[in-house]
């Protein structure tokens, strides 16, 4: 279960689903000499922050021991925001991470995942919305003990 964690925080650091957070500015401020005004939207682009190769060493490759007990307390949660941040991030956090480790766990127990002729290598993003692929992933289910079942 520890694995499945940090395999599953490595996923959602490499496609944060959400690749933007947004928030209303409320009052005149100034970071960085650059001024915002009251009113103004800032966006925030944790699809980027998640790829900064000064906080996330090889930052395209995946490497689930980032999150590892050792490492985990060393990453500044404001470079790592799936779930946004602050006061308004997602209410469903919890709710989603339990869902995603049972359906992985149910699915794992009975199958393991091969890519296939069908499957689109490297993998390529979505341009629009919900950060997702351009095609959909297509992969050989094979069962783990050999044997196919009707259930
Ligand atoms: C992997 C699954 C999910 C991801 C990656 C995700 C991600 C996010 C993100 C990035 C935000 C914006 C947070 C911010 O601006 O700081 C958000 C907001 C929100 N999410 Fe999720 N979410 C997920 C699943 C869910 C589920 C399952 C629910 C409900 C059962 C949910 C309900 C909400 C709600 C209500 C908000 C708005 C919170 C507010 O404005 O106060 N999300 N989510």
């Amino acid at each position: 279960m520890e694995y499945l964690d940090m395999v599953v925080n490595e996923t959602l650091r490499l496609y944060p689903i959400a690749g933007r957070l947004e928030r209303i500015c409320k009052k005149d401020v100034e970071i960085n000499a650059v001024p915002i005004r009251q009113g103004t939207v800032v966006m925030i682009s944790s699809y980027v922050l998640h790829g900064d190769p000064q906080h996330w060493p090889e930052p395209e490759e995946f490497c689930p021991e980032r999150f590892s007990k050792n490492n985990k307390d060393s990453i500044n949660p404001y470079m790592c925001m799936p779930f946004g941040n602050g006061p308004r991030n997602c209410i469903g956090m919890r709710f989603a991470l339990m869902n995603i480790k049972l359906a992985l766990v149910k699915v794992m127990q009975t199958f393991s995942f091969q890519t296939c002729k069908e499957t689109q290598i490297p993998l390529k993003l979505a341009d629009q919305g919900l950060l997702q692929s351009e095609k959909p992933i297509i992969l050989k289910a094979v069962c783990r003990d050999g044997i196919i079942s009707g259930a």
